[in-house]
């Protein structure tokens, strides 16, 4: 249980009438601590009980169950709580050492299906630093919400089906070579793709082969479809060493190109419902209702265009899992297209199209510059990934010289590293990325919060891992306090997250853990041999395994020593 829902027990004798629900939503946290650890006001029961507020205070006080508490007193028109810290303190670190995995987890999602549409990088091009923040975005996503009792369905909708795929493969048919695919295979296609496109305003024929080349395709010519198969598995290839590096895994590779198999289901039900309106030789569908541009369904030469795919996409996918939720963590850029697409969606007549959001989030900048993969500027994610590692490395090599495993603490400390330097802001902010910045073992950092619970296990390490059944984990002495109060709040900031969608809160929450632990090892003797020493280092113990469950959320590793 935790503390607000203590209060709220406290007051139902006092007002039988109304519901838990009701009673949460009143408990405030108040500003000044001096006026308790929780705070209950009494204006909105002035009307149905004929009352002052402050006298109806005082009649409430009477009636409530103080047990629990320091003291619940009256201050005009509110009633204050605050929490008998010793006690809840222990109840705090009592729940934490009987169930660490689940502390903090309410049953939110009550077993219900989230699919979650994430990372869903074109082939044929190199996963860039810019994949990083949807790759993880959904993958912290999903983390959080399967702690609160979703069931998640992850789907990697590869842009494996399009108008440039024709063009790489005029491209590759002009100037490609196996062997030299064969040797780097992304950068290699990325070149030919980059050259199409460069020379095509000189060579209006480029683009002419490339729209036959897709054509092709779309009608089943073998050599095409050889030729897509192929670009498809050597870039898959090189997607699943990022992911493995990430600890990613998805349930689902099924693409666009899954998706324009599945065509004549949406555009039917379009003509049935008549949606499509002709355009200048083309299909689209008027959301004048909606302020929002028309989107182009079918084109002039008959081929289908992104939104159609994401349609047949829906359809399948709320039948194929019966979703809840169906979320597409995608950049803000394509706020519209989403606004788009669910607007379409309810034009069908779907009544789920609601189910579906966009999780939009910032652009990712490098040391201040934009990426763009067009113009060929792009940082490969593998590169960061891997400069990450051997900065850690060397950083593990300066502090911990006699480090039993170093190079499988530098993976969990650089990737680490990276990721949560990419979750820590409020999602729909930007991030600038600066590798030296994010591997820095101090401020606000990955590896600083590694870095803090791998103190706390050498702790433990040094009592020989001790155990706390049947101890007295009762905790006097201030220090102790804002920890404990922290711990009590690991349940709200999940929630929270989980109903923001949103990593940075799980993220924040364990930055503010770690500088109070660091604040109270600083400032406490834990291992002195006293009375209180079993309850320190439960503390000690219930912080690693907190910290250890937030880092796991974001997708980040957690080493016992660094
Ligand atoms: N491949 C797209 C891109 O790189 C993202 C796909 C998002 N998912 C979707 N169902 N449209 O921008």
């Amino acid at each position: 249980m935790d503390e607000k829902q203590q209060v709220v027990k406290a007051l139902q004798p006092a007002l039988p009438d109304l519901t838990v629900e009701e009673l949460t939503a009143k408990v405030e946290r108040p500003k000044d601590n001096k006026n308790g650890d929780y705070a209950f006001p009494t204006f909105f029961l002035a009307k149905t009980m004929h009352k002052a507020p402050q006298a109806i205070a005082q009649e409430l006080v009477e009636k409530i169950d103080d047990a629990g508490f320091e003291k619940v007193v009256v201050a005009g028109p509110y009633i204050n709580f605050f929490l008998d810290k010793a006690s809840v303190g222990a109840e705090i670190l009592k729940a934490i050492l009987a169930d660490p995995e689940n502390y903090g987890s309410k049953d939110l999602g009550h077993g219900g299906n989230v699919t979650i549409d994430y990372s869903s990088p074109n082939i044929a091009k190199p996963m860039s630093m810019g994949h990083l923040r949807s790759t993880m975005i959904g993958e912290s996503i999903g983390r959080i919400l399967e702690k609160e009792n979703y069931k998640v369905i992850r789907i990697d909708y590869l842009g494996d089906w399009g108008t440039q795929f024709g063009k790489l493969m005029a491209a590759y048919k002009m100037w490609g070579n196996e062997e030299e695919v064969k040797k780097d295979p992304i950068n290699t296609l990325l070149k030919y793709y980059v050259r199409i496109n460069n020379e095509a305003d000189e060579h209006p024929e480029y683009t002419e082969a490339g729209r036959d080349w897709f054509a092709k395709l779309e009608h089943g010519d073998e050599e095409a479809w050889q030729l897509w198969k192929w670009f498809r598995e050597i870039s898959l290839e090189r997607f699943q060493r990022v992911y493995d590096m990430l600890d990613v895994h998805f349930d689902s590779f099924h693409g666009e190109a899954f998706s324009a198999q599945k065509m004549d289901e949406p555009i039917q039900l379009l003509k049935d419902k008549g949606l499509l309106k002709p355009s200048r030789g083309a299909q689209i569908v008027d959301l004048d209702a909606y302020n929002l541009v028309p989107p182009l369904i079918i084109k002039s030469n008959g081929t289908t265009t992104y939104i159609t795919r994401d349609l047949a996409t829906a359809l399948f996918r709320k039948r194929m899992y019966g979703h809840v939720k169906s979320l597409y963590v995608v950049g803000a850029e394509q706020e519209n297209y989403y606004k788009q697409l669910k607007a379409v969606l309810k034009e069908m007549g779907f009544t789920w199209w609601d189910q579906l959001e966009h999780i939009s989030f910032g652009l990712m900048t490098l040391n201040g510059k934009k990426m763009s993969t067009r113009k060929g500027n792009v940082v490969s994610l593998e590169d960061v990934l891997n400069d990450s590692v051997k900065l850690a490395r060397e950083q593990i090599t300066q502090k911990n010289p006699n480090l039993k495993n170093p190079d499988e603490v530098a993976k969990m400390v650089g990737v680490g590293a990276v990721i949560f330097h990419d979750l820590k802001n409020e999602r729909t902010n930007g991030v600038n990325f600066n590798l030296d910045e994010v591997v820095k073992f101090e401020g606000e950092t990955g590896p600083y919060v590694q870095y803090a619970r791998a103190r706390a296990m050498s702790i433990l390490r040094k009592e020989g891992m001790p155990s706390f059944d049947g101890a007295d984990l009762t905790l006097t002495g201030a220090e102790a306090w804002p920890i404990l109060k922290r711990l009590g709040q690991f349940g709200e900031a999940i929630e929270r997250a989980a109903n923001n969608y949103d990593p940075s809160l799980v993220g924040k929450y364990a930055l503010a853990l770690a500088k109070d632990f660091n604040q109270y090892y600083a400032h406490t003797r834990i291992l002195v041999d006293d009375e209180g020493k079993q309850a320190r280092l439960a503390l000690v113990q219930a912080v690693a395994h907190v910290l250890k469950q937030a880092l796991a959320m974001l997708g980040v590793k957690a080493p016992d020593e660094m």
